[in-house]
């Protein structure tokens, strides 16, 4: 109902000035300032972003919150605040750094928070804000409000796993680039972008899960008919790391050069061991072969097929009839 939403949406807001004045005013947030400038962020990417503090304290927002007058009710329906049985209530976020999410129209819906500590295994590295009348995870991309303009003006966006590698290549001048933060990537995160391009290039981590989550935002890219280009990152870096590594400069020289279509990265992907083995090399055809068959449009499909035949140095027919074989099988 509207009236919950405005509160939930006024007490969010609520937070985020707490956290924002916490990092800047507060003595405690020396500490948070620090480790952000240790992650390299400066003090206007900090503002634009509305980065903040929890203090270390057990309720310093429930307290602060209640005290201003703001409904218990919705601090707990935000996850602000948690109670516990006895009726004790405590902040969901303490000691952290706090990023806000914002909604495409500019309001705070929920917060992402990262740990300072680097080699703590008790407590997770970043917690989130739980469901909520404001905050449905699937439906939002961390960074979409401040790079919109810019996803508009290049007719591209990047898409990133992480808050840091938003943060860091938007300073670094790349300011089209959007996270899913957390959840693989939805259909209506895709739904969000394709309001102001049809163009993303996926950029995850240089790991295992990263290129299993490429292989799969992939297809889903495909199949609402938008267009998608990969670009992988050496073993163990993120976008994050690598642009602090090698510089503005490189890195967006990096983009540019690596910047694969889907057939070439899964390509590249099973030619290692698609290499002199016809079954792996028939395995690889498949897999492009049932990435292709996403594609809504008919046009671009035939076009694929035949950069594929071209590629694999395989009958464009063969093609075809392996994709209709798949149809049939509902695949
Ligand atoms: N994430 C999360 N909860 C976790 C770990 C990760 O929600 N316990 C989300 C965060 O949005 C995070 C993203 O997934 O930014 C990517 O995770 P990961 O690559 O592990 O973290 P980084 O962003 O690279 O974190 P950092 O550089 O701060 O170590
Ligand atoms: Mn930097
Ligand atoms: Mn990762
Ligand atoms: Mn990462
Ligand atoms: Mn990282």
């Amino acid at each position: 109902e509207q009236n919950e939403r405005d509160s939930l949406f006024i007490v969010s807001d609520f937070a985020n000035k707490h956290f924002q004045h916490n990092l800047h005013q507060h003595e405690q947030g020396g500490i948070g300032q620090s480790y952000l400038k240790q992650r390299g962020l400066g003090a206007h990417t900090i503002r634009k972003f509305e980065l903040g503090y929890s203090l270390d304290e057990w309720s310093n927002l429930t307290d602060a919150a209640l005290k201003a007058g703001y409904q218990q009710e919705y601090l707990e329906a935000t996850g602000l605040t948690i109670v516990k049985e006895e009726g004790k209530k405590y902040d969901r976020f303490r000691g952290r750094v706090m990023f806000p999410i914002h909604n495409v129209s500019g309001r705070v819906v929920g917060f992402g928070a990262r740990t300072l500590k680097t080699n703590d295994k008790k407590s997770p590295k970043y917690l989130n804000s739980p469901e909520s009348e404001i905050y449905h995870k699937s439906n939002v991309l961390y960074g979409l409000f401040q790079a919109k303009q810019a996803i508009r003006m290049q007719d591209l966006c990047y898409m990133v796993e992480g808050y840091l590698d938003v943060l860091s290549l938007h300073q670094g001048g790349i300011e089209n680039v959007v996270a899913s933060s957390g959840t693989s990537l939805t259909e209506g995160q895709i739904k969000l972008i394709a309001r102001y391009t049809q163009n993303i290039t996926v950029l995850y981590d240089g790991d295992a899960a990263g290129i299993k989550a490429s292989l799969r935002g992939i297809d889903l890219i495909l199949e609402n008919g938008l267009n998608v280009n990969v670009v992988t990152f050496p073993e163990g870096e993120d976008p994050d790391s690598y642009i602090h590594k090698v510089g503005d400069t490189a890195f967006k020289a990096y983009l540019q050069e690596h910047s694969q279509d889907f057939i070439s990265f899964k390509t590249s992907l099973y030619a290692a061991e698609a290499k002199g083995n016809p079954v792996k090399k028939a395995e690889a055809i498949r897999e492009i072969v049932a990435s292709i068959a996403k594609i809504p449009d008919s046009i671009q499909r035939t076009v694929f097929f035949r950069s594929c035949s071209l590629i694999f140095d395989i009958d464009e027919q063969v093609l075809i009839s392996e994709y209709n074989k798949m149809q049939l099988q509902g695949r």
